[in-house]
């Protein structure tokens, strides 16, 4: 039987260049999509699918996850003189148990295979979930359990695909697909942001992992790839040789909140869906008078699987 997946890295050292001014003093994970920052979400649904240790892996300037992660009294305290009980049962529910979260920095921006290499110490011989919180997914249940649920049947590592349009290829890391359902078939290759021409397949790699310990060591030893970055794809790579990957191409809808479309389309579909705020936003939305009336939820995002 597989190993249970116990622990998650959040790689939260990034430095958010595409979001300046913003994000001169406010990590981008701290962006709120509505009214929840996009470091929440990544937790959110590493606890839906049964996550209980978190690690995160910070830079400069992000103290505030930490503080975001923590309880707040004096918030609290007067939350409850105002009777505002909701409002406090949420705040509560957000946050992992005292002792469940670590908190690790990474010294240099050397790459994601360096940030999650910053972690090893904290994860110890045991697999792991690898969760980046510019990727936000809205599906139900949500990407990573979708995962767990393939991990339990396979075991070895797993990865999250989705299609993506072939001129985007070069953003992304890529895999090839071998045999097996969308639920969890084989991966045969992968390729850290290959040329168009070079892409062995448009199924992208989507943020959310599933990897055995023994990367770390690959990792240690990994040369720099694709932009003189520490590449966690290419250690995978090598990781090929001797473990199974498999792929899941998940249901739900992906934003990739690492650009600005993608943040803002975020931010449109996540209001859409609010009870309390769906209405008085396409009220708004259509006094701006666009030319087009706003009447469904955006579909400029990418959906996956549907
Ligand atoms: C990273 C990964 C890449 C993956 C992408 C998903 O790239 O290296 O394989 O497809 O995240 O967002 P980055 O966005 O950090 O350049």
């Amino acid at each position: 039987m597989a190993k249970r997946v116990r622990t998650a890295v959040f790689p939260v050292a990034g430095l958010g260049t595409r979001f300046l001014p913003a994000t001169k003093a406010l990590p981008k994970e701290m962006l709120t999509v509505v009214d929840r920052p996009l470091i929440q979400y990544a937790v959110d649904e590493a606890r839906e699918a049964g996550i209980e240790h978190f690690v995160f892996v910070t830079g400069r300037n992000k103290g505030v996850i930490e503080d975001h992660f923590d309880r707040q009294f004096e918030l609290e305290t007067t939350l409850e003189m105002r009777g505002k009980t909701q409002a406090l049962d949420a705040l509560r529910h957000d946050l992992p148990s005292a002792g469940r979260t670590s908190f690790t920095r990474q010294q240099e921006p050397l790459g994601l295979g360096h940030a999650v290499w910053c972690a090893r110490d904290i994860v110890g011989d045991q697999p792991f979930a690898l969760l980046l919180p510019d990727m936000l997914f809205k599906g139900v249940p949500g990407v990573l359990k979708q995962m767990m649920e393939a991990y339990e049947e396979t075991g070895g590592n797993v990865i999250a695909v989705e299609e993506v349009p072939p001129s985007e290829v070069s953003s992304y890391g890529i895999i090839a697909r071998g045999e097996g359902p969308d639920t969890g078939f084989a991966i045969t290759d992968m390729v850290e942001k290959p040329r168009r021409e070079d892409a062995p397949s448009n199924l992208m790699i989507s943020g959310r992992y599933i990897l055995q310990p023994e990367i770390f060591a690959l990792l240690a030893d990994q040369p720099k790839g694709a932009g003189g970055e520490i590449q966690i794809t290419d250690a995978m790579q090598t990781l090929m040789r001797s473990q199974p990957f498999s792929g899941v191409k998940y249901q739900g809808t992906s934003f990739d909140c690492g650009s600005k479309i993608g943040f803002l389309t975020a931010n449109v579909a996540y209001a859409l869906d609010r009870d309390d705020i769906r209405e008085g936003f396409l009220a708004a939305m259509n006094k701006l008078n666009f030319g087009q009336q706003f009447d469904q939820p955006s579909r400029s995002n990418r959906t996956a699987a549907e």
